[in-house]
């Protein structure tokens, strides 16, 4: 073919009309047809054309046809080249039935005579049907058979095409239509003795599509009656696996049975970072239709990634880019028999239990599940639903268009908070369903029979059908889900009414957060027209906000003026390592160069951790192996486990001043007493091999922490050697001095503390989101007990906080990019988790020259 770029004009340099644009030369002689044509468009000039004569005039027209003409065929050519002569590449996977033919093992080793000489009649069978389409045959390429499996035989092909771009959706429509199986078409296969049936094609699935890879690896395993089988990535766990894989395993149970697929490690490339990945498929097809999950990241080893196929065939795919290598995955797998997927059923009684299929792990695809529950004749029934995950990538939220669970003929799906499906008879019928691709870790639920005249005996009922305490009846909180607690409320004089009618303790009026839903609460708070309302409630002109001068006396108007500009210092301002001082709120470690020597990004090596967020267990408080990797564990000679701690580098700590105080004789401050333990997460397992145990060699309390007040309660401790950083074992971010928490914000609090008042210490980490209450509202509820260095978070409902034995541990608060600061240290409160008794935390920021001081950190 001619080289296109000949076919481009170029003049030589320098010419007119070339390096001009459209500028016309008037004066250049040969140019003025163009010219003139130019000037004879508009037809109120037609006297004039006249006047110029009838030669002319045929000359223009000859010239401006030519000129058409000449871009008709320019047109033309360049689709031709470009579009219709340009083929593109279009690859199916598929698979097809043999009804007559029978499964022999020898089918599973693609390199017998028995596979090549089936795997040849299928390809011929295929190519005839192709033949048979004018829309695919012309642009059929290349077949390849990939597998048999049982059920009859199921054969498992690839096709290659090469299709000019203007016939692409053209074969795709009908490479589609295939599907319906056409039988006239499948009986013209000139073969006599295969009839092929239930044939499918699909588009190879894009994730494969988009991936370069030179490297393949592939497997094929079989499962043995009663025994578990493994496999890991190439390398593991001595080294990581390759970069540009593709590697597949074939795993394979006998007839009649199903796959139970396990990964008991898993650690590939963070999904954010590239394009590493594993994907399992409900078929020896890898077609997106048959995928049930797609995993990248790294899970931490407790959480549930069990699978379960529906026939006796799964497929695993890894499929890894260029860059990042990581240790990859380690699975095991067996077999079981096809009838213990079995669901649903009936159920009696006052009450019971029942979940989706192998729950927690991952339901199977093409499941019906139907329970009929009856109780007894005088009660009626409710469903609560305490887990429920039935997610699937790609559905709209709440469309349940794929997998879903339905009651009196409404579908659940998505994920969803603990509810209830109450019935008005003594009787429901919960019916599951699970589709063809994608599961999840499905539910679990109970059922109870209740009285229909007093459904929640001795507690409200909510309008969903949930019992809560009748105490939290009208007390401002929205405690069921739909607001029955709070409506047709009478305010009682501590409270006060928002326009939309709910009542609502009075001190909340005017604390900066909308608690009546409608702002109605904030709105007589707020300034005059023209004026910005500062943190501390001042108003001033709106004018004075971002000026540069710190109008509101707390630098609120100051502190979030865009994007960093470097301003005239301030005690609110942000300090470069420069001395320049930026005018962004919290720019330290957010991922973006503030400060013109980037000093902002520095040391920020912290506050991300490891394994992905995956805790989606609702309502439970226990954490996940990894989840707050910074967290210390500080027990006492002789005692265990008495404090918490932090680390913000690899040999120091931060902790409460208060965890060393001198008691009963007792120098709390002697770190011989002390011992650290990191990346802990069970304190009955203290030997693990995560965990990195340390002696303290100093213990430094800040000088003016006050025993009796509790301000200033903060100490740094150094650790007898360093530790080494590990999935389990991150520093956690410390916050720059002018670091602001805006009150309302969601934190959380973690530590092997005291799970009620008076109550014993937890074995497994804890974890409670708390929010941060103003400074304001929180010397109404704890008088006389703050001082600056104090921050109030809590639930002001109750029931959520810090207790004993958290104390010197971390509040987290989680700013850009995920990234989590040390917001706080627990120091005290008023009993635990007490209504309107938030706990006190050291308010780290403001301690942060000290902090910095002692370690260098
Ligand atoms: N001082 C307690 C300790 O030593 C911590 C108390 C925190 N209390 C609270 N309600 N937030 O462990």
């Amino acid at each position: 073919m001619k080289d296109k770029k000949m076919d481009i004009y170029r003049p030589p340099p320098g010419a007119k009309g070339y390096d001009s644009g459209l500028k016309y030369s008037s004066k250049t002689e040969d140019m003025n047809g163009f010219e003139e044509g130019v000037e004879f468009l508009p037809t109120m000039n037609a006297k004039k054309l006249e006047k110029r004569g009838p030669k002319r005039l045929v000359l223009v027209v000859a010239v401006v046809l030519i000129c058409l003409l000449l871009s008709l065929l320019a047109g033309f050519l360049v689709w031709h080249f470009k579009y219709r002569n340009v083929h593109v590449d279009k690859h199916y996977n598929g698979h097809l039935r043999l009804p007559n033919h029978q499964f022999m093992d020898v089918y599973e080793n693609s390199s017998s005579t028995e596979f090549a000489a089936l795997a040849r009649k299928v390809k011929g069978a295929l190519i005839d049907i192709y033949n048979s389409n004018p829309d695919v045959g012309p642009f059929h390429k290349k077949t390849g058979i990939s597998a048999f499996s049982e059920g009859s035989v199921i054969a498992y092909y690839w096709s290659q095409f090469s299709v000019p771009q203007y016939k692409a959706d053209a074969l795709d429509e009908a490479m589609a239509k295939i599907k319906s199986s056409n039988q006239m078409l499948l009986h013209k296969a000139r073969n006599p003795d295969i009839r092929v049936e239930s044939l499918v094609a699909f588009p190879s699935d894009p994730d494969i599509m988009t991936a370069s890879w030179d490297r393949s690896c592939r497997y094929a395993l079989h499962a043995k009656e009663g025994v578990i089988t493994s496999f890991s990535t190439p390398g593991f766990p001595n080294s990581p696996y390759p970069s540009n894989a593709h590697c597949l395993w074939v795993l394979r149970a006998d007839a009649d049975s199903v796959i139970s697929l396990t990964f008991t490690t898993f650690d590939v490339e963070p999904c954010d970072l590239g394009n590493d990945f594993v994907k399992v498929y409900d078929s020896l097809s890898p077609v997106e239709a048959h995928a049930l999950v797609k995993l990248c990241g790294s899970f931490n080893p407790s959480y549930n990634l069990t699978f379960v196929s529906s026939q006796n065939i799964l497929l695993v795919m890894l499929i890894t880019d260029a860059k990042g290598r990581y240790p990859g995955f380690k699975a095991e797998f067996f077999q079981m028999p096809k009838k213990t997927t079995a669901c649903g059923g009936t159920l009696t009684g006052t009450s019971g239990s029942f979940s989706s299929p192998y729950y927690p792990g991952h339901y199977p695809p093409r499941v019906d599940c139907v329970w009929n529950i009856t109780v007894p004749q005088d009660r009626n029934v409710k469903v609560r639903f305490k887990e429920f995950f039935l997610m699937e990538p790609g559905v709209p939220m709440g469309s349940c268009t794929k997998d879903y669970v339905e009651i009196n003929k409404e579908k659940y799906c998505d994920l969803r908070q603990s509810f209830v499906v109450s019935s008005k008879t003594n009787q429901i019928t919960v019916h599951f369903h699970s589709d063809l691709s994608f599961v999840d870790t499905g539910f679990w639920a109970e059922f109870l029979s209740y009285d229909s005249n007093d459904p929640c005996p001795g507690k409200f009922t909510c309008q969903t059908g949930r019992c809560i305490d009748s105490a939290r009846r009208c007390d401002g909180w929205l405690d069921c889900t739909d607001a029955s607690d709070e409506k047709n409320c009478n305010c009682t004089e501590k409270q006060f009414r928002c326009q939309n009618g709910w009542c609502k303790p009075k001190y909340w009026l005017c604390d900066g957060v909308n608690d009546c839903g409608d702002n109605s609460d904030e709105q007589q708070c707020q300034c005059p027209a023209g004026n910005f309302k500062c943190s501390n409630g001042k108003c001033i002109p709106e004018a004075q906000k971002c000026n540069g001068r710190d109008d509101c006396g707390d630098g609120s108007d100051e502190g979030s003026c865009g994007s960093a500009v470097t301003v005239p210092c301030q005690e609110y301002t942000y300090k470069c390592r420069n001395n320049q001082c930026v005018n962004k709120r919290n720019p330290e470690c957010d991922d973006e160069k503030d400060c013109s020597d980037n000093s902002d990004e520095d040391n920020c090596n912290c506050g991300k951790r490891a394994y992905r967020k995956q805790s989606r267990i609702v309502g439970g408080q226990d954490s996940d192996v990894g989840e707050w990797p910074w967290q210390v564990s500080l027990h006492l000679k002789g005692e265990g486990h008495a404090c918490g701690a932090s680390l913000i580098s690899n040999k120091w700590l931060v902790s409460a001043a208060h965890c060393f105080r001198q008691e009963n004789f007792v120098r709390y401050n002697d770190p011989t007493l002390w011992t650290a333990y990191m990346g802990l997460h069970d304190q009955r397992d203290r030997t693990n091999a995560k965990v990195q145990s340390r002696s303290i060699k100093a213990i430094i309390q800040h000088p003016f922490f006050n025993d009796y007040t509790y301000d200033y309660d903060i100490a740094v401790l150094e650790l007898s050697s360093p530790v080494t950083f590990t999935k389990e074992i991150v520093p956690i971010c410390l916050p720059d001095a002018t670091h602001e928490i805006p009150s309302g914000k969601a934190m959380w609090v973690t530590g092997w503390g005291a799970t009620q008042e008076d109550g014993i210490g937890a074995m497994i980490l804890q974890k409670a989101e708390i929010r941060m209450i103003n400074q304001t509202m929180c010397n109404t509820l704890l008088p006389n007990q703050l001082t600056k260095r104090m921050m109030c978070v809590g639930i002001l409902t109750g029931g959520i906080d810090a207790c004993q034995g958290d104390s010197g541990g971390p509040l987290i608060s989680i700013e850009a990019n995920n990234r989590m600061f040390l917001a706080g240290i627990v120091s005290f409160g008023d009993g635990c988790a007490r209504r309107n008794k938030p706990g006190v935390y050291t308010w780290v920021a403001k301690l942060r020259n000290w902090i910095k001081e002692k370690t260098g950190v």
